[in-house]
């Protein structure tokens, strides 16, 4: 069986900085991989049944069963989220829950390499303001970790605010963009962040994604 990278992206938008820059981590992996879009997926969030427990498999019957079925037959796992209200999104998050069977009793993920995206509108590090990289990149390597998989690392990418796709002018009192840039900023002065202005984000995605190639070799 040739080795096998999944990428899973929980960014519904069309091929958005999150999918591209999942693509790139892929592509730098050296090894076949597979781009998933949870957005077009059906996956509804664990029921804490513990129907799992001597099946490691979900009695939800949508399409986290194949989706679980096909992390566990792979050997790594990239996985790139947004931070809506400053933490993962809730599609990243319901997949991640979805991978919980394959934990009970076996620790299937034990040993898989794995890695995190994030795409988010605040900057890391940034002062007084919530710390959306670091909860969303958080998110995910505690899964890994709790899963005994092998973090190799994180990227975090970014983002765009909303508020510049929304068409107001600048006028508008609760505009995240007042709130990370200051109350001056415009939605024109902003502007959209692409991810293939930052050369910088690429080569760490590219860095991440051989990280994650060499990894599954233990
Ligand atoms: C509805 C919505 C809410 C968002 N809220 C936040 C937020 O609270 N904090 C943050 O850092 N980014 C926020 N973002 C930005 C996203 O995390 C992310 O950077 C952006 O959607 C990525 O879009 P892109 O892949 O097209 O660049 C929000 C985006 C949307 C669409």
């Amino acid at each position: 069986m040739p080795i096998k990278i999944i990428g899973v992206s929980g960014s519904p938008l069309p091929d958005s900085n999150t999918d591209r820059a999942l693509q790139i981590a892929l592509a730098a992996t050296g090894h076949q991989t597979e781009f998933i879009k949870l957005s077009d997926l059906s996956l509804a969030p664990c029921n804490a049944c513990l129907g799992c427990i001597a099946t490691n498999s979900c009695v939800l019957q949508d399409d986290g069963i194949k989706l679980a079925e096909k992390v566990f037959k792979a050997n790594g796992l990239i996985i790139a989220g947004w931070t809506p209200y400053s933490t993962i999104d809730s599609r990243t998050k319901t997949f991640m829950e979805r991978l919980y069977p394959l934990r009970h009793r076996h620790g299937l993920m034990a040993g898989k390499a794995g890695a995190a995206i994030i795409t988010s509108a605040i900057p890391p590090g940034r002062e007084g303001l919530p710390a959306a990289a670091e909860l969303g990149v958080g998110a995910i390597e505690n899964y890994m970790l709790e899963e005994g998989m092998k973090f190799v690392g994180s990227v975090k990418v970014a983002g765009n605010v909303p508020c510049v796709r929304c068409g107001d002018t600048g006028q508008c009192s609760v505009s995240g963009l007042k709130m990370i840039f200051g109350h001056a900023a415009t939605p024109s002065e902003v502007g959209i962040n692409s991810l293939e202005e930052s050369p910088a984000t690429i080569a760490a995605l590219e860095r991440l994604g051989s990280e994650v190639g060499a990894a599954v070799y233990g």
